[in-house]
């Protein structure tokens, strides 16, 4: 991976998300869990990528730490060049809802709330466009992942693979530049997650979103541009 880049104000215009060093360990009493032990990473724009490696490796973890959703041991996340440790909590959360779609690997929906709202959810908290406004664009979106039919129920009362669908469809309502995705389609039947697969790949091409995806389909990380490789704390171009 290129080192150079971080420092280049030239290429940097591009890069959406570059991790440098990054290290994470859990203490478990006296003893010291190193999960990621000096990740390097540039996305840029519009850039596929997909994740892999073996259960406990430290993908999820990863991607947490990618998306600010956790403190690094040390190292440092740039999203959008900026520096995640720079930011406030709140400046922190506005850049997240600014700049990141993310679906988690159990999927976390607002249980009290139907599936339009929940997609809708990106748009109301950016404020950057009307209500009814942010209704038609998840409602268009859930067409998309094949929900129109369920459009008013809440989580509780959607199947599994539903559930995701409509996670999915709030990762993406909001075209952001970078969507993190964690497994996920990979408790959907082959006919849904190659729908959705499509819609990432025209997003990514439409709007420039960039998309790191952990995955342990072929079929999905053979259409990503890159294959990196979470192996010993470190990820591996393929
Ligand atoms: N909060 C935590 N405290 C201590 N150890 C943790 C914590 N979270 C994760 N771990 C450990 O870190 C390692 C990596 O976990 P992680 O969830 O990132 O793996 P993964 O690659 O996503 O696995 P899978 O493919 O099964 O989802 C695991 O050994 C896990 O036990
Ligand atoms: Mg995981």
């Amino acid at each position: 991976m290129s080192e150079h880049c971080l420092n280049d104000p030239g290429l940097n215009d591009d890069v959406v998300l570059a991790c440098r060093d990054l290290v994470k360990s859990y203490e478990e009493g006296p003893e010291k869990l190193v999960v990621l032990n000096g990740v390097n990473v540039e996305i840029r724009k519009g850039e596929r990528v997909a994740i892999v490696g073996s259960s406990g490796s430290g993908k999820t973890t990863l991607l947490n730490m990618l998306a600010g959703l956790d403190t690094v041991s040390s190292g440092v996340v740039s999203i959008c060049g900026t520096d995640m440790a720079t930011l406030s909590d709140s400046q922190r959360g506005d850049l997240r809802n600014q700049s990141l779609g993310f679906v988690y690997q159990f999927h976390h929906l607002l249980p009290e709330f139907t599936a339009l709202e929940n997609a809708a959810m990106p748009l109301l908290l950016r404020k950057s466009c009307s209500v009814s406004e942010a209704r038609k664009k998840a409602e268009e979106i859930l067409v998309l992942v094949g929900l129109e039919h369920r459009l008013s129920h809440k989580p509780g009362e959607l199947s599994g693979g539903e559930r995701q669908r409509v996670a999915i469809a709030r990762a993406l309502v909001a075209q952001p530049s970078l969507v993190l995705m964690d497994e996920p389609t990979g408790n959907l039947d082959n006919h849904t997650a190659e729908r959705i697969h499509q819609l990432m790949l025209d997003l990514a091409e439409k709007v420039d979103t960039a998309f790191v995806v952990v995955t342990h389909d072929p079929e999905l990380a053979r259409r990503m541009n890159r294959v990196l490789h979470l192996t010993e704390g470190q990820l591996v171009e393929e």
